[in-house]
């Protein structure tokens, strides 16, 4: 981002008639910003933006996003362009590196990576430790936040070559654990990750290999599994990315960092869409049942929202969700399901959507996750896997802005302030002059209580 020398805007307080000159910073490309790093200081004033909904909270310079145009660039590349000609881990290089590598560059890359794939034996007690019936997402936050129990050597923050290897083993080990933590739900044994392979055949041979015989990755499968990691493998300054950036602000180890990033990617309105998007396709069932669908996500008094549709940044229809429509098909065809019942109810959807003045007046179009769910469960993925799926690929994301937070030279703690709306200044009132029951009056009725659902079964 380049200083503008000049410009200003200012800032004047109706009440007492002050007036404050506020720099303007442009970026390369997309909306200046309006500096207000010394705002307090000189005025008394914070800002209020809860959900960041006008707020920049870093200079980045991976990825760019223009949500009205639908335009998309990691490092001024456009995600479809990389999404047909590049492979992930080439992506992940350019997201962290700024540039696409050469040929030397990538070889010494990948290498760098698969050395990186096995996890230490030991980690696999961890997930003895889970229900068979645990939820893959909870699975990989502790193993996950586990991995910095176990590589001591690459958690000072402060050592460059400490953070490079960081990297290295969170984007090599991440597949290993969730193809872990996939084989683990289905009871078979774990399969040792095999460097011969693509990220992408490597983590389906991770995924459906059994050790009883030999696996061969479909090719079209495994493109296509390229492709999805690329298109979610970095979205600038998203949920989860923030919060890995934030948690890294404190000083933490990057294992915990990236843990903390998949806790927040879980929730439905963010990575967790994808499987929320496939249970309403399901429960959809047939495309007659689409008009009543759309009127309930456009009931204010329901809370219901179409899953898939919609995005805090695009106002257009965005990028990747055209890749993966594309994608759904090559996938669909190469499995002989082209008639797929879900692919049919979803398309529907998007073409009443899209012509329904409710979703035209809110600009609210098929995000990213709208079409990934059909293509993953027509692999064999369960709706559990696909927020992990999610979570691999955007390691090379979160890494990425976690190196590039240690650029930025010094490094300030994240800390938001608050509009205060509580109670103002009051004394502690002792427990007896509060009001209530005694113990003995407490003790009597919830013995009542029980009784009384013991009675009622
Ligand atoms: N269905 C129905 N109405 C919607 C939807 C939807 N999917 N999304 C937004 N709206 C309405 C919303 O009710 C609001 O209406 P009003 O102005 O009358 O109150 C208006 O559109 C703006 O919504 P918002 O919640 O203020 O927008 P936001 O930027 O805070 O939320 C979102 C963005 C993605 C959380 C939201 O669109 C949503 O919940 N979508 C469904 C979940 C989803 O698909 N999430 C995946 C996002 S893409 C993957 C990723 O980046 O992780």
């Amino acid at each position: 981002m380049t200083d503008s020398t000049l410009r200003t805007v200012t800032l004047i307080d109706d009440l007492t008639g002050k007036s404050w000159k506020l720099p303007v910073r442009d970026g390369s490309m997309g909306p200046s910003v309006i500096d207000i790093r010394k705002l307090y200081t000189d005025t008394g004033y914070f800002t209020h933006d809860p959900g960041f909904t006008s707020t920049s909270s870093c200079e980045s310079k991976i990825t760019f996003i223009d949500g009205d145009k639908g335009v998309l660039l990691h490092r001024g590349y456009p995600i479809d362009q990389l999404a047909e000609k590049s492979d992930f881990l080439e992506v992940a290089y350019l997201l962290q590196f700024g540039d696409l590598p050469n040929t030397t560059q990538k070889t010494e890359w990948i290498k760098n990576i698969t050395y990186h794939t096995m996890v230490h034996e030991q980690l696999r007690s961890f997930f003895n430790g889970f229900r068979r019936d645990a939820h893959p997402m909870a699975i990989m936050c502790g193993v996950v936040g586990a991995l910095s129990a176990f590589y001591h050597d690459s958690t000072d923050i402060h050592d460059e070559r400490q953070r490079e290897i960081a990297c290295h083993r969170l984007i090599a080990k991440m597949p290993t654990l969730a193809a872990a933590a996939f084989k683990y739900s289905t009871g078979q044994p774990f399969i040792y990750p095999r460097n011969d392979l693509s990220f992408a055949e490597n983590f389906l041979h991770m995924c459906y290999a059994v050790p009883a015989e030999p696996h061969l990755v479909n090719p079209v499968l495994a493109r296509a599994m390229e492709k999805i990691f690329i298109l979610h493998a970095d979205h600038e300054q998203n949920a989860s990315t923030s919060t890995v950036r934030l948690a890294s602000s404190s000083g933490a180890n990057p294992f915990a960092c990236i843990a903390a990033g998949i806790t927040s990617l879980w929730g439905p309105a963010h990575g967790g869409a994808n499987e929320a998007v496939l249970k309403m396709l399901i429960e959809i069932g047939s495309k007659d049942k689409i008009p009543e669908i759309i009127k309930r996500a456009k009931d204010k008094d329901d809370g219901f929202r179409l899953m898939g549709f919609g995005h805090r940044v695009y106002k257009n229809y965005d990028p990747r969700a055209k890749v993966m429509q594309q994608t759904c098909r090559e996938v669909l065809s190469e499995l002989g399901l082209r008639n797929d019942p879900l692919l049919e109810t979803a398309m529907e959807l998007e073409r009443i959507a899209l012509q329904d003045d409710y979703f035209i007046a809110k600009k609210l179009y098929p995000n990213v996750d709208f079409y990934s769910g059909i293509i993953l469960r027509a692999m064999g993925f369960p709706m559990s896997m696909f927020t992990v799926l999610f979570a691999v690929a955007r390691t090379a994301g979160w890494v990425a802005h976690w190196q590039e937070q240690f650029s930025e030279g010094e490094q300030k703690i994240g800390r938001p302030r608050q509009l205060y709306t509580g109670p103002t200044l009051r004394s502690f009132v002792p427990l007896e002059e509060r009001g209530g029951k005694t113990d003995a009056e407490a003790f009597i009725s919830e013995w009542q209580r029980r009784r009384s659902d013991t009675l009622t079964g």
